[in-house]
């Protein structure tokens, strides 16, 4: 609910658990004055503080007032050049060749409905479901108006950012910085948590008290990177899942971002959050408008898996577009570290004849199958189907498949191009390049200048053919390097710095394109993994592949770090072959599958070279799979552990909507003699019912809850354990 007293420039959105608000003071500043549980209606301005600070400017309106400086003021938006000294959210180069912000209130407007955003990812809520609020604020000598927008979805305690930038004056605006966050708090008293790693090791939480001055995370990569996610969380020092109040900020965008926080002089913290500034700057001709893209913020007075849940349910409920809309998505089987470039036709078929007796439903034919594919050096760039590996095309192979009751699915990466490709040898100069370098290679290829519509339209027209020759109903769209070199021959000198931001827009357009053109097709996003696991991903491809990385173990701190934010229903995870691949460790099918199944869930292994043991139970795990799928893909997800913590297990849990039923989840570490007697205590349970565990007994909910399960003593390494719970 928004609520605006006009009279005192008031504007207070309400969710259903938080209160948000923001006040235009006398000198039409617009300060933010509250955000956290739920308050009643009120003026929340009286805290903040007005005292006469050495060193702080104060702007010429405030006359002699020396209490008044918008350095210590809680902003809205921050402003820089003109007395706030802390991180700004905006910064432009004036046509004298300044670089400088003055904002002021000027108005509102007040709709029903979520607002969208022209080509970029945003929530979606209709009439009944959401509200927006823009705040209009002006830079008289600049000439600009700043629109800030606000979504509020009370239900998920949900509430949305995003910014737009008008040119109004006669000479063009430079942009060299527009956040689409800012947020003041008038403590300093919290921690920050980030999400950090690298290829085959993402999003491992870290989380420290704020210090003294600027601290935070970003990626210059073009992609929003395996190294930092654009996911953060200010909390409570004593915030765990349970309790404390929480604020995650999440930003719908994949390339270069920047979220920092600022622990300042007066006890205060400002957190932005963005585009990264890094080689940005974007020109206004008069009249134009920039969209900075949207973040999704949710606090959560009762600690980080609230925080978690509602995320969740946002993003499955608002955020992703899902072709299958409420039914299961399908088992796949995917064929990539089973054979890597060496396949063809006839092993895929057998792939199939073997995976479908055993409930799997979807072949997925990953990277190799076009061009000049053998290996990684070549053939990125020509979507046409190499007929030496796939005789008579997908015409042939597609039905094959299907005859064995299976669909079938497809691996691309069209923003990227191998010198060796008839691409390549055609438009040299579509790659990105710096002229006078030589452009540096990534798994020895070029990122192409996706920034350029006739690029994307050659791509598209390639893929769209190969995609309609055939009944294909998911496609794995890859992405296998950072962007270096970052120069477009499309563009003059000085709009170099738009590249980036024009790259991911480029992006943006195709994959709306292709779930346009075919709204039946299933999108798994991919970047070597977990490059490019976003919230701006999620609006186009309803599941990201967590990570290359299929290791049970490692996976357990990969999925626990990733779901702070993401949904599990967005999680790719697969049941890949042992030793593993990444890093050579066994563990056993049942710990493989029991991993795998808090995410998408198949395989990624060669179903040929299991014996009859393990193919009875694949066909065991996705038989359970898929009679607990809506419970995994839409229920509650609580972390009952850290993994981080070097405990003796790993536990999770899935609890339905109603509380009627729950999937526990655990997976032991390395084998110990004399293991001590444990007990598991479980959590989102209604203390007022009785519940069987795995089929068995009736075990009160607050029993269950508060005194716990006791777990049997692990045999060898890594076992793993589930217990289904259903309301007796
Ligand atoms: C990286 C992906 O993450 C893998 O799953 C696989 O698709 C390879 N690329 C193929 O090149």
């Amino acid at each position: 609910m928004i609520v605006l007293d006009q009279e005192k420039n008031l504007s207070t959105l309400h969710t259903q658990n938080t209160t948000y608000q923001m006040k235009a003071d006398r000198f039409r500043v617009l300060t933010h004055t509250y955000y956290g549980p739920r308050i009643k209606d009120g003026d929340l301005s009286y805290l903040v503080r007005y005292a006469d600070r050495a060193c702080a400017p104060n702007p010429s309106e405030a006359g002699l007032d020396r209490t008044y400086s918008l350095n210590t003021i809680p902003q809205e938006f921050s402003t820089c050049g003109v007395g706030d000294f802390r991180l700004p959210s905006i910064e432009m180069e004036l046509p004298c060749g300044s670089c400088s912000a003055d904002l002021r209130y000027t108005g509102f407007e007040l709709r029903r409905g979520k607002y969208a955003l022209e080509g970029l990812p945003a929530f979606r809520g209709t009439e009944e479901e959401a509200e927006t609020l823009v705040l209009f604020l002006e830079d008289a000598a600049a000439r600009v108006r700043v629109e800030l927008y606000y979504g509020v979805f009370e239900r998920y305690d949900l509430i949305t950012r995003a910014v737009r930038v008008v040119n109004l004056g006669e000479e063009p605006a430079r942009l060299r910085q527009c956040a689409s966050l800012c947020l003041d708090f008038l403590r300093s008293d919290l921690d920050l948590i980030t999400f950090n790693g690298c290829h085959l090791m993402e999003r491992f939480p870290d989380r420290a008290p704020l210090r003294s001055g600027v601290q935070g995370v970003g990626s210059v990569r073009g992609t929003s990177s395996h190294q930092h996610n654009p996911f953060v969380v200010l909390c409570d020092h004593s915030a765990n899942e349970d309790y404390g109040l929480c604020y995650g900020a999440a930003l719908l965008y994949s390339g270069n971002f920047q979220a920092l926080a600022e622990a300042s002089q007066y006890d205060n913290v400002r957190l932005v959050m963005g585009i990264n500034p890094y080689q940005f700057c974007w020109t206004l001709e008069p009249g134009q408008s920039f969209t900075a893209p949207e973040a999704a913020l949710i606090c959560s007075p009762g600690g980080l898996g609230p925080m978690s849940r509602q995320f969740h349910r946002a993003i499955r409920a608002h955020l992703i577009q899902d072709p299958y809309e409420g039914r299961r998505h399908p088992v796949l089987i995917n064929n990539w570290e089973a054979t890597y470039f060496d396949f063809d036709a006839d092993k895929l078929v057998d792939f199939a004849k073997t995976a479908a007796p055993l409930g799997v439903e979807l072949l997925v034919m990953d990277d190799g199958w076009f061009g000049k594919r053998d290996d990684d050096n070549s053939g990125l760039g020509d979507w046409t189907v190499n007929e030496k590996k796939l005789p008579g095309g997908l015409e042939a192979l597609v039905p094959r498949i299907q005859e064995l009751g299976m669909s079938f699915g497809i691996w691309i990466e069209p923003e990227m191009v191998s010198e060796d490709s008839q691409l390549y040898r055609e438009h040299p100069d579509w790659a990105l390049r710096i002229p006078a370098r030589i452009p540096a290679r990534g798994r020895n290829q070029l990122v192409l200048d996706f920034s350029r519509p006739e690029v994307r339209q050659r791509v598209y027209g390639q893929i769209k053919a190969v995609l309609s020759s055939a009944d294909i109903s998911y496609v794995k769209w890859d992405m296998n390097r950072s962007l270096s070199d970052v120069w477009s021959a499309a563009l003059p000198p000085e709009r170099q710095g738009e590249v980036f931001h024009r790259y991911v827009l480029g992006v943006y357009e195709m994959l709306d394109q292709l779930r346009h053109d075919f709204p039946h097709i299933l999108i798994e996003g991919c970047a070597g993994g977990g490059g490019r696991f976003d919230a701006g991903m999620l609006y186009y491809t309803p599941q990201i592949w967590c990570s290359d990385n299929t290791d049970a173990i490692d996976r357990l701190r990969i999925q626990y770090g990733t779901s702070f934010c993401y949904p599990i229903s967005a999680v790719g995870a697969h049941v890949s072959a042992v030793p593993n691949e990444a890093n050579r460790r066994v563990t056993p099918l049942e710990t493989r599958g029991t991993v795998a199944m808090s995410g998408t869930f198949g395989y990624e292994m060669d179903p040929n070279k299991t014996t009859q043991e393990e193919k009875e139970a694949i066909k065991a795990q996705v038989a359970f799979f898929k009679e607990h799928y809506d419970l995994i893909q839409r229920g509650d997800y609580y972390r009952l552990t850290d993994p981080f913590a070097e405990g003796p297990y790993t536990a999770w849990e899935h609890v339905s909507p109603d509380r009627r039923e729950a999937l526990v989840s655990l997976v032991y570490g390395a084998a110990h003699a004399a293991a001590p007697f444990r007990v598991l205590r479980l959590k989102g349970l209604d203390p007022a019912l009785r519940y069987q565990v795995n089929g068995r007994g009736a075990h009160p909910g607050d029993v269950l809850m508060s005194a716990g399960w006791p777990l049997p003593p692990a045999e060898g390494d890594y076992p793993a354990l589930r217990l289904y719970l259903r309301a007796v």
